[in-house]
């Protein structure tokens, strides 16, 4: 049923001579099939560095599996490209070669004939700044890591437009003449990715004697050697560590430096089952013993294990004690960890057939040196010794906390109502918040700098790097009657994204073919740089936190059209236009609440606000009842919470619970955040849909095709009158544009009154010609079914709307993403431009509207 039929020619033929273009239902349908591929092994198309060709490659897994690519097989263009895509997926499933007209072009490569490979791409400057936002006066940290002996250059420059494409508005950037003009030494800086629990302390976890002991619930038990509880380090091999050793079972290290004893129990742990693992060593006897028991017993294939065995070294002072990870080289864990022991004598016999016979931790009260509570304190980063010994430890690249413990058992769903039901944390051995690397330069913002978007940009023949930040006015004050809203929770939930590979139902939900561009490449090649929101960590489960204080490729100019790049359309625009603007950011949203929106008359938001916490939904509330006017200039917005730490800087939480469009699914038990407490998910499921923010909140999206909106009735309406000057009755409003020809598309929102849409809203613009590829979201749905796409589902649509707010304040959302895309067609002068500038001069002026 789901086979690709071989004799249907017709359909191959018909995507060769249209490989971008709209397809007939056949062929839609064929291509989806070939869509599905694994992400194990799949074909798809890489470019390793900027206007090299697109070149066909094979996938061997996810971020670090080589990617094998047949250097021999490059296409000047994606059409070109895609059509060598298609015709290897056919293939594949086909098991044929396929000719059309006697012709078999191209000629489709074999996996094994191509090179397999991680090191392809080729990006040998990274940087990331100490702050994203500041104020004239303000000082900018930036970070680089430049491989190689060569200096590199570095300049500040102003970005006006960071559309590199050439379909789109020319890029444009202006030096700024600043001391930070100059040649800089190059130096490697490293990456310590995974996370882990540091207590250290080796004069404490010097023992003659001792027990280890901890729940687990491995992730990845066959990754290789995984650091459970060590006082151990690698490199010397000396001290003593209860870990997954190479055969996936508990075993127990034992080091003198010269010689190495490994006790293991040769039965491999079973994925995402809790264990009670237990390790001791009697100094005395040198007897030492290993055990692991599943909680759950199964009728089948018990894994229960154990072994004992005397020893003929005693093991040496140890680097002091980690959680998760030892010293030196490798052995970082994935999975979860609860309650872990360490005892200063080694378990009698007794003891051990207890633990074995009813995996309930030995009783180690009269001789604890250490006893970690994960369930204290889980918005931080102390973790807490409740022994007594104040051994207590820090958390090291934030690994995932408020997780469900062992004995977890569906009473409760919010971690700060039972604690004790939450004493989990888990690990990934690709967790990473700060980088921590040495400044290489610093801007000092002098005090008459522009409100604007800046980079230091860092060049080195023909590599650059650029590290983006915003120069905003000082707190409380004003240097435009309008803000530019950088959605930077967005920029940060969407930072460094993996899915080009890793997300199997990508080129369905998205319409298009994988093609990893040299961003793309690079991060799955260095998985050090860490995740987005977006991905699954190593270990399949779904990443929480996010972090700016790491080089981060995809929000820099010159990149996808996708947030950061996409927003400097709307600047490149204001500037065209000639019309005053400060830029502030979201960041600075969740820092100072409305007090930052209090000088604005006017707010527009970037093409894409999808994360908005709770401080900046109350601002947004405020300043619309305050009688300020609020332009929402995208789609998708306001559409998951998240929440920032209370006291980390630059790093948010979110949790994608319950329901919504999403690349991974929380897992049951597991949607409060450990940062705040607060509910994680859906806006919409929390009583706070986004028409109740602007209007509008998100109906469908698809990344084919946009299309333009028609005027509605209400469009007449005298309130109406200043958005439609100077455009006709019957205009299309926005058939063009640099996002798939349209002003609406990619993402699209609608009006509903029922999700707190106000009454007296006007939907003056509407857009309804969607694809297949856009699909009704299904947060709406009460049943899955095929009329629920672009071409039959009246719920999938863009709705322009305008609204009046109390004194004198007005909201006016497009509605899409795709919008700003439009702003500079025929040079500026085009109705989606016309609009804009009508609403944002009548929104600045202080005349209630
Ligand atoms: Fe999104």
């Amino acid at each position: 049923m789901h086979a690709v039929d071989p004799t249907r020619l017709d359909l191959c033929r018909e995507f060769r001579d249209n490989p971008i273009g709209r397809h007939s239902p056949d062929l839609q349908k064929l291509v989806k099939l070939l869509r599905w591929e694994r992400i194990e092994s799949r074909y798809l198309l890489v470019q390793p560095r900027r206007g090299d060709p697109w070149f066909l490659a094979h996938t061997t897994g996810p971020k670090a599996h080589a990617l094998e690519i047949f250097r021999d097989h490059g296409f000047p263009d994606l059409p070109s490209a895609y059509w060598a895509l298609f015709k290897a997926r056919w293939e594949a499933n086909t098991d044929e070669r396929l000719v059309l007209d006697g012709v078999d072009d191209p000629v489709i490569p074999r996996p094994g004939e191509g090179d397999l490979t991680l090191n392809a791409s080729d990006r040998p400057i990274l940087s990331y700044s100490d702050v994203f936002s500041t104020e004239p006066g303000g000082r900018v940290e930036f970070k680089v890591s430049a491989e190689g002996d060569a200096p590199y250059h570095a300049e500040i420059v102003r970005l006006r437009c960071g559309d590199g494409t050439p379909e789109g508005p020319a890029f444009h950037e202006t030096p700024v003449e600043s001391a930070v003009t100059g040649d800089y030494p190059a130096r490697a800086q490293t990456i310590d990715v995974g996370s882990y629990i540091d207590v250290g302390q080796p004069d404490a976890f010097e023992l003659e004697s001792f027990t280890l002991q901890a729940y687990v619930w491995p992730t990845t038990p066959g990754k290789g050697e995984q650091a459970i509880l060590a006082n151990w380090d690698e490199d010397a091999k000396h001290g003593f560590a209860l870990v997954i050793d190479e055969e996936g079972g508990a075993a127990l290290y034992l080091g003198d430096g010269k010689d190495n004893f490994i006790l293991g129990t040769g039965v491999p742990l079973l994925e995402r089952q809790w264990y009670l693992l237990t390790a001791s060593f009697d100094g005395a006897t040198r007897q030492a013993w290993i055990g692991q028991r599943p909680l759950v017993q199964l009728p089948h294939g018990d894994t229960t294990a154990s072994g004992a065995s005397g020893v003929d070294l005693s093991p040496v002072r140890g680097p002091g004690l980690r959680i998760a990870a030892w010293a030196g080289d490798g052995g970082r864990y994935n999975g979860k960890i609860d309650s872990p022991v360490v005892g200063n004598r080694a378990l009698s016999t007794g003891a051990r057939d207890a633990v074995m016979a009813h995996a309930v931790p030995a009783d180690l009260s009269d001789a604890l040196v250490a006893r970690w509570d994960f369930s204290q304190e889980m918005s931080g980063t102390r973790i807490v010794d409740v022994s007594g010994n104040g051994h207590d430890g820090a958390t090291v690249n934030l690994p995932t906390r408020a997780m469900k413990g062992w004995n977890w058992d569906g009473t409760e769903y919010n971690w700060a109502r039972k604690p004790e039901h939450y004493g989990a944390i888990h690990f990934h051995d690709d967790d990473l918040y700060d980088c921590g690397w040495a400044t290489d330069f610093a801007f000092e913002v002098p005090r008459d700098l522009k409100s604007g978007i800046y980079c230091a940009k860092m060049t080195r023949g023909d590599h650059e790097d650029y590290c983006p930040f915003v120069v905003r006015p000082p707190l409380g004050t004003a240097t435009a009657p309008l803000a530019l809203l950088l959605p930077t929770a967005s920029y940060w939930a969407y930072a460094d994204r993996h899915s080009e590979v890793e997300w199997r139902e990508r080129e369905n939900v998205t319409g298009y073919w994988a093609a990893l561009d040299p961003s793309a490449l690079y991060l799955h090649e260095h998985p050090e740089l860490g995740c987005s929101l977006y991905d699954e960590h190593a270990d399949g489960s779904g990443v929480c936190y996010t972090s700016r204080l790491r080089p981060i490729l995809n929000m820099q100019p010159k990149e996808k059209l996708w947030q950061f790049a996409a927003d400097t359309h709307i600047t490149d625009w204001l500037e065209a236009k000639g019309i005053d603007y400060d830029v502030i950011t979201e960041d600075d949203l969740d820092a100072h609440g409305y007090e930052l929106l209090r000088p604005y008359k006017c707010v527009m938001t970037g093409t894409h606000p999808e994360y908005p916490s709770l401080r900046m939904q109350e601002a947004y509330e405020t300043f619309k009842n305050e009688g300020g006017r609020f332009i929402y200039f995208g789609g998708n917005g306001f559409y998951w919470r998240v929440s920032y730490h209370p006291d980390l800087p630059g790093v948010l939480e979110m949790r994608r619970a319950e329901d919504g469009i999403r690349s991974w699914l929380a897992d049951g038990g597991e949607y409060y955040h450990s940062f705040t407490g607060e509910l994680g998910g859906m806006w919409r499921r929390m009583g706070r849909a986004p028409q109740s923010v602007a209007g509008t909140g998100m109906a469908a999206q698809g990344f084919d095709y946009s299309c333009p909106y028609e005027r509605t009735e209400a469009s007449h309406d005298p309130r109406a009158a200043f958005i439609f000057d100077g455009i006709g009755d019957d205009e299309k409003i926005g058939d063009f544009g640099v996002l798939g020809g349209g002003a609406a598309g990619w993402e699209v929102d609608r009006a509903d009154t029922a999700l707190g849409t106000p009454p007296h809203a006007l939907t003056v613009a509407t857009a309804t010609d969607f694809t297949h590829a856009y699909h009704w979201v299904k947060e709406e749905l009460t049943h899955t079914h095929s009329a629920n796409t672009g071409e039959t589902s009246p719920m999938v649509r863009s709705d322009m709307v305008f609204y009046e707010t109390p004194k004198g304040g007005a909201v006016f959302s497009t509605s899409s993403i795709a919008w700003a895309a439009a702003l500079s067609h025929n040079d500026y002068d085009n109705n989606v431009s016309r609009i804009s500038e009508n609403v944002i001069r009548r929104f600045c002026d202080p005349a209630p509207i």
